[in-house]
């Protein structure tokens, strides 16, 4: 084991949420209401989202793509932390989602831009301009990581943010035997992170993991 890090535990989690500004209620209200609607309970962390706001300001991010919106609680949280004038633009390919997502988001944050675009990323990325984001998150089918990253690196501006999701894939990518489907997706796609010479990046530990990357 290497001296230089700290092995993370379940507790220290705790403790890393513990010490973070908690989320209002009104991001507490989404989360109810959504699982109420059936909308499964996979939104980022809210350490994560602190995460995302602290990285997103320190850019000085006006414009941001996500792919992955689910109830839009992300992309919620992303809108607070853009200066004024600046946009989400959201991609969701379940029409139930998305229909749920518009509705909060125009509740929650009438005032922030977010847009909710219903369709696949691999269709609706292409029809986005060459560096016309500041950051792009992506939380969503793992096996369209690939295709997401190829997009990322022409959408993003030079010295923008790609953020990923789920680098440890749900806590399983070093299983022996992992069960769910999707761990080779994420395996495969964090090698080609890691060969992307186009990017600076790093695994930040938390959450499920994030890829944290600059486009060079
Ligand atoms: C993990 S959830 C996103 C969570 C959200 N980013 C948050 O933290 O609040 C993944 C979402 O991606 C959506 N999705 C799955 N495949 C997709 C695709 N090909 N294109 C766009 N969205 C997709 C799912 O329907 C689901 O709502």
């Amino acid at each position: 084991m290497s001296h230089e890090s700290t092995p993370v535990s379940a507790a220290h989690f705790d403790y890393i949420r513990a010490h973070c500004e908690a989320e209002d209620a009104l991001l507490r209200e989404l989360k109810d209401a959504a699982r109420a609607a059936g909308i499964p309970a996979i939104w980022i962390a809210p350490e994560q989202a602190r995460l995302l706001q602290i990285l997103l300001r320190a850019a000085r991010a006006r414009e941001v793509v996500e792919v992955g919106t689910l109830a839009g609680y992300s992309a919620l949280v992303m809108a607070r932390a853009l200066g004024p004038g600046g946009r989400v633009r959201t991609i969701e390919v379940s029409a139930h989602h998305a229909a749920f997502a518009r509705e909060w988001i125009a509740r929650a944050a009438p005032q922030a831009t977010v847009e909710v675009l219903l369709g696949p990323g691999a269709a609706v990325l292409p029809t986005f301009a060459d560096h016309s984001a500041d950051a792009l998150f992506v939380d969503a089918d793992k096996a369209g990581y690939p295709l997401y990253l190829e997009q990322a690196l022409r959408i993003v501006r030079p010295g923008g943010l790609l953020l990923v999701d789920n680098a440890f894939a749900f806590g399983q990518l070093l299983d022996a035997h992992p069960t769910d489907p999707d761990v080779p997706h994420v395996r495969a796609f964090n090698e080609l992170m890691a060969r992307c010479d186009r990017l600076e990046k790093v695994i930040v530990p938390v959450g499920d993991g994030l890829w944290v990357a600059i486009v060079r």
